[in-house]
């Protein structure tokens, strides 16, 4: 057991390792900022649409580009587009080689083998097209001096040279230092703005999604075991947490999953409510050895003494507590949101093999008090390249964000945070800071470049963030599904300090807030990064006259090779799915179509036991999971659903062919592991649909 787990382990960080090389990703700038859009044209750089210079930075280019005082015309108008570059929506990936920032970005070099998604009809040797042009050339402070690249040139004592002749012993060498591409799918600068394939065979949506029932139970939050076995954690809403073993696709098992005898049971301290519960729960990335994981729930002041947090309602954020609450009689902040770390250790030899933990709280990492009674999201997730802890928190509630929070810099709700748990400042330290909790902040967080922002802040502008997740392959991509008012729900791809538009917008729609005790943010004052994918309200069935995103998964696994490469997310209420295809390959554009499921023929449990007819398919699509084989689950209100081959379902996939997966050819076993009779089955189901309306997270 010791070492299937520790073989498990070795290939999740060799796994990590190879993600880590990967250098393809989304449109970025120097700065790792998303490139914004503007409405005119750049004076100096033509650049138009998306981009990533305003016009002053436009201003300084040109500036840049004068003092050069290039002598050759042609050598003049190259140079320019180069220094341009900086403008480019991809200038992040331009200027960036193994996490240096270079002078000036990779220019194309086809002496270099390329296969990349960049237009390989339009790729030029643009280095040595540059070099052909510049090398006689004078440049006052040469972008191109071997001293600003960090590598050897001919002259490496004399920096003043101004020609390419003088700093440079030989074409060669020059397209050495600063040529490359398009190799490991990078790209590169070949002297106008980067633009990149389409590929056809991407844009077909598949035929279907072919679902098995493995569950009955309904659950919020679903996180591989992080030794990377076949096992998951699954909480529900109360605030318990199994550990379960999933069966292998196929094989016609069941979840193992022992309702009366959870991991660990918070129930006593998260305060349970449609709109309450526990939200998130994460185990830190080295759980296997350390044994530390996370649960992130509301309290109730009045039913725990460890519900005690600072109201998010104060004077720093315009916000009188006197005037809260008093619909329902609550006390102001009454209803709280909290992070606590719990421990695996104690109860078997090492961390991985624990199959219990204690419910006893190691420490709080965080305590908020809650405006309102609705829309605090509560996802928490480890970034799988930094380690950080995301903690997604909604607009704390009410119609139109009446007090401004989301978009309030000074404010935690409707945010994105990035916390270090893994440096636990002093209690001192904690206060001297004005933390709301036992982490730390992050170095690069977005206050580092603008200190109106609390430092705990990575995004803004949402409004109730509901199940975001990293691209497996891809970490770049960070993906939310955000959850609209009365209009559109959206997908965001989250980066560093992206406002994402609410309560300014909605989706693409501007709000005309109807009461505003916490003022307003105009249009203008904001350059909001709009929604990847959305749909609006009329476009789906609506069941509960509503409808709320939950956001899901780029699909990575082999299982269902027709859904590669997709982002699979799904509406709440109306149980419709959709896979959004990117298009080209890391534009950050993406199209979507709603895509028909069913379940297996050979499902091992029969997917239309629903008892009530007015539920959607599957009943209400909480939320997504992903086990260590990136398989990616289901989870709803009327059990637990994993994406198998579409075969299974009868869907045609031209591609499965070629992984000759034999199905399974035994009828389903019998279940051994739920202590679930149909009729608590029954009762439960209709429990859980009086919660999600919770859940909504409306
Ligand atoms: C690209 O591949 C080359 C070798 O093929 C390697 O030396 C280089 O480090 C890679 N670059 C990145 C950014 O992965
Ligand atoms: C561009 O922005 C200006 C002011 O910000 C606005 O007046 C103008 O209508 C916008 N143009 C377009 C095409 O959106
Ligand atoms: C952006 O620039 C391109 C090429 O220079 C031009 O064709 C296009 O019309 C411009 N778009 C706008 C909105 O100015
Ligand atoms: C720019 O270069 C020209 C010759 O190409 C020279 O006559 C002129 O003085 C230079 N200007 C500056 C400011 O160096
Ligand atoms: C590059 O792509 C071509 C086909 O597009 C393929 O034949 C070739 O093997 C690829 N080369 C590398 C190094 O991947
Ligand atoms: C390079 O130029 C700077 C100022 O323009 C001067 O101080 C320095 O001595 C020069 N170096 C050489 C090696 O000529
Ligand atoms: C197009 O997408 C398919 C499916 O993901 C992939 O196998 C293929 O390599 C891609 N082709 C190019 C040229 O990127
Ligand atoms: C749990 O055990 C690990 C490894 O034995 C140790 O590093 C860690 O400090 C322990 N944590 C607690 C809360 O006792
Ligand atoms: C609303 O938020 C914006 C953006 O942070 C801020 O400029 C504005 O002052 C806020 N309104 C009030 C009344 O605090
Ligand atoms: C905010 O905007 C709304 C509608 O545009 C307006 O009715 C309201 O008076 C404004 N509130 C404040 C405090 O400016
Ligand atoms: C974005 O994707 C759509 C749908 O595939 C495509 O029609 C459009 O051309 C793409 N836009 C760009 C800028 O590539
Ligand atoms: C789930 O429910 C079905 C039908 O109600 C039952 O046959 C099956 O044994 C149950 N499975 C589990 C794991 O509870």
């Amino acid at each position: 057991m010791k070492t299937v787990l520790s073989i498990g382990f070795l290939f999740c960080c060799s796994f990590l390792l190879l993600l880590l090389d990967s250098s393809t990703s989304l449109p970025l700038c120097v700065d790792s900022r998303a490139p914004f859009s503007l409405n005119t044209t750049l004076k100096f750089c033509s650049y138009n649409g998306s981009t990533c210079c305003n016009s002053i930075q436009d201003a300084q280019i040109q500036k840049q580009f004068q003092v050069m005082n290039v002598s050759d015309t042609a050598c003049a108008s190259l140079l320019k587009s180069i220094l341009c570059a900086r403008c480019d929506p991809f200038s992040g990936q331009l200027f960036t080689v193994q996490s240096t920032l270079r002078s000036v970005p990779v220019l194309c070099n086809s002496a270099i083998p390329a296969n990349s998604s960049q237009s390989k009809a339009s790729l030029q040797d643009f280095c040595s097209e540059v070099w052909d042009t510049c090398q006689t050339a004078s440049i006052i402070n040469s972008p191109f001096s071997p001293s600003l690249q960090g590598q050897g040139g001919k002259l490496p004592s004399n920096t003043n040279g101004t020609t390419l002749n003088e700093l440079w012993q030989s074409k060669t060498d020059f397209c050495n230092a600063f040529g490359g591409a398009s190799n490991n799918e990078s790209i590169c600068f070949e002297g106008k703005p980067v633009a990149l394939n389409n590929n056809e065979s991407q844009i077909n949506p598949p035929h279907g999604l072919c679902l098995e029932k493995i569950g009955n139970g309904s659950y919020l939050n679903m996180v591989a075991h992080p030794d990377g076995s076949n096992r998951a954690f699954f909480s529900s809403q109360m605030g318990k947490v199994w550990l379960a073993s999933i069966p292998e696709e196929g094989s016609g098992g069941q979840l193992e999953l022992d309702e009366s005898s959870p991991f660990v049971d918070l129930t006593d301290q998260v305060y349970f409510d449609t709109q309450f519960g526990m939200m998130g729960m994460s185990f830190h990335p080295n759980f296997a050895n350390n044994g530390r994981f996370f649960a992130s729930f509301n309290c109730n002041k009045d039913k725990w003494s460890g519900c005690n947090g600072i109201c998010s309602c104060n004077s720093n954020v315009n916000c009188d507590p006197s005037k809260l609450g008093t619909s329902n009689g609550a006390q102001p902040c009454q209803y709280q949101t909290v992070i606590a770390e719990y421990t695996a250790n104690g109860t078997a030899s090492q961390p991985s093999s624990a199959e219990s933990a204690k419910p006893s709280e190691v420490r709080r990492i965080f305590t908020m008090g809650l405006p309102f009674t609705s829309q605090h999201g509560g996802q928490i997730l480890f970034g799988p390249n930094d380690g950080y802890l995301y903690f997604m928190m909604g607009d704390g509630g009410g119609t139109d964000d009446p007090y401004n929070f989301s978009q309030n810099k000074k404010s935690l709700l409707g945010k994105v945070m990035r916390l270090d748990v893994d440096n636990i400042p002093s209690a001192s330290e904690i206060s001297k800071l004005g933390l709301w909790g036992s982490y730390s902040i992050p170095k690069d967080n977005p206050f580092s470049e603008d200190k109106d922002l609390q430092p705990e802040i990575w995004a803004l502008g949402l409004r109730n963030p509901w199940r975001c997740s990293f691209d497996a392959e891809k970490p770049s991509y960070f993906f939310c599904g955000d959850v609209g008012q009365d209009l559109y729900e959206e997908v965001d791809l989250i980066t560093k300090g992206g406002n994402y538009g609410w309560r300014v917008y909605e989706g693409p729609y501007p709000v005309t807030p109807t009461e505003s005790p916490g003022g307003n943010t105009s249009l203008k004052s904001i350059n909001p990064i709009p929604p990847i994918l959305g749909y609006t309200h009329s476009q789906i069935n609506k069941n509960e006259g509503s409808a709320s995103i939950t956001g899901g998964y780029v699909y990575r696994s082999t299982t269902d090779p027709c859904m590669f490469g997709r982002y699979l997310y799904a509406d709440l209420y109306a149980g419709a799915i959709w896979a959004a295809t990117e298009d080209p390959e890391n534009s950050g554009n993406f199209s979507t179509s709603k895509i028909p499921f069913s379940c297996a023929h050979d499902s091992p449990i029969q997917c239309d036991s629903v008892p009530s007819s007015s539920l959607p398919a599957l009943g209400y699509i909480f939320s997504f999971g992903q086990d260590n084989n990136k398989d990616i689950y289901i989870l709803a209100s009327s059990g637990v659903y994993r994406v198998v081959p579409p075969s299974r379902c009868s869907y045609t996939c031209s591609q499965e062919k070629a992984a000759t997966t034999p199905s399974p050819s035994s009828s389903p076993s019998p279940s051994h592991a739920s202590h679930l009779s149909n009729f608590y089955g029954y009762l439960f189901l209709q429990l859980s649909f009086l919660l999600f309306l919770l859940m909504c997270l409306m």
